[in-house]
């Protein structure tokens, strides 16, 4: 029997082309891994009414953790025009399958290194080396939403005087997304990015929010991150507004090390970080929590490129990186890095995005033949 059981999910759009990717590169590490294979995305939801269908569901559950490929997300209206003719006016609403995955599984840290790899054409500066630390199951993202406004929640909000005067607007041109955040969501996000600093010899924390808007939320947030702090007296803690931070990023990026921030900030936060190293092909991400753990790349599934096999593998192949992170399985971790690593600084092969024209599985052969030498070679 194999050590570990891995769900494969392929997703939409180039999710399928960078799954190759790293099936080419697992197979070369001899991982000792079985992968189960699962469906998840727009082709359930259009077929089926459900992106994230039971039986996946259930193969998550028997499996030891899960990588995926990437996603297309649409927004209600758009996605209820594409339903099956069978499946329209069933009352179906579409719900992003991975944040629904996120939170059914309660993967409440999403961890996204963006770290400039030597000799990578497109690094902002070549001397950052940042991870964001994003709470990945709370704040807007919690589906907590109305529209129209219905009349009961309008008289609970109306507990607050602010509220009285959209009552003229009508309330069916009311519509409402909510930000709800837990002390324990706050603390615990931040006590993922204080130990990752220290486990990993990190210089500084910044905690990302908007606390003098925000007073509630935020100042939730900032409260928790200052409380963890004490925790931890050798790592500063930096406060940060959001919109201060994209200045600070793209002004003195090298500052800054760890970054925490709730769900949508670090949603904000982790695509500004990408295109400092590199943009979305090299950004790496890992749904984390107590017993499972999703490793999907940050960057969506890109449908005009759809099986064209032309965007850069690097994101998917670090991802795994952070899988075996994940596993414990610290010399794959390594051996794999330092390929992706050597791949990046010799700058030979390489997708369009770095100014090359090789296709995508091309650069996984590349990192493929690296991974089987002993790291230093
Ligand atoms: C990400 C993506 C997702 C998100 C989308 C696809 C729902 O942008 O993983 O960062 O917003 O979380
Ligand atoms: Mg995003």
């Amino acid at each position: 029997m194999a050590k570990y059981k891995i769900a494969w999910m392929p997703g939409d759009g180039v999710g399928n082309d960078v799954m190759e990717a790293a099936r080419i590169v697992r197979d070369a590490m001899k991982f000792d891994a079985e992968y189960i294979p699962a469906d998840i995305g727009w082709d359930f939801w259009c077929k089926e009414g459900d992106p994230l269908p039971e039986r996946t569901i259930k193969i998550l559950k028997e499996t030891d953790c899960a990588l995926f490929g990437a996603i297309t997300s649409k927004p209600r209206d758009e996605a209820a025009e594409e339903l099956a003719p069978e499946l329209r006016d069933k009352g179906l609403v579409y719900f992003s399958p991975i944040v629904r995955l996120r939170q059914l599984f309660n993967l409440h840290t999403n961890l996204r290194p963006c770290k400039a790899f030597p000799g990578n054409p497109l690094n902002y500066r070549n001397d950052i080396d940042l991870v964001v630390f994003r709470e990945n199951t709370e704040g807007m993202y919690g589906g907590v939403e109305f529209h129209p406004l219905p009349q009961s929640v309008f008289d609970a909000l109306c507990l607050n005087p602010k509220m009285k005067k959209f009552e003229a607007k009508g309330l069916d041109n009311i519509a409402l997304s909510t930000r709800i955040m837990s002390k324990q969501g706050c603390e615990s996000i931040c006590r993922q990015a204080f130990e990752y600093a220290k486990t990993h010899d990190r210089k500084s924390v910044t905690i990302i929010d908007k606390p003098n808007v925000l007073r509630e939320t935020g100042g939730l947030m900032i409260r928790a991150a200052r409380e963890i702090a004490k925790d931890y007296p050798d790592i500063p803690l930096w406060e940060a507004n959001i919109d201060a931070i994209c200045m600070w990023m793209i002004k003195n990026p090298q500052d800054y090390d760890v970054l925490v921030a709730e769900n949508m900030f670090g949603d904000i936060i982790s695509d500004l970080c990408a295109g400092l190293v590199g943009g979305l092909g090299f950004a790496c991400a890992a749904n984390i929590g107590d017993e499972y753990a999703v490793f999907e790349p940050t960057h969506g599934s890109a449908p005009k490129y759809d099986g064209m096999y032309k965007v850069n593998p690097m994101a998917m192949l670090l991802t795994v990186k952070l899988m075996f992170d994940w596993l414990k399985e610290d010399e794959m971790a390594t051996r794999l890095e330092a390929a992706c690593a050597r791949v990046i600084k010799e700058n030979k092969i390489g997708t369009y995005d770095v100014g090359l024209s090789n296709k995508t599985l091309e650069v996984a052969e590349a990192v493929a033949k690296y991974v089987t030498e002993p790291v230093g070679v």
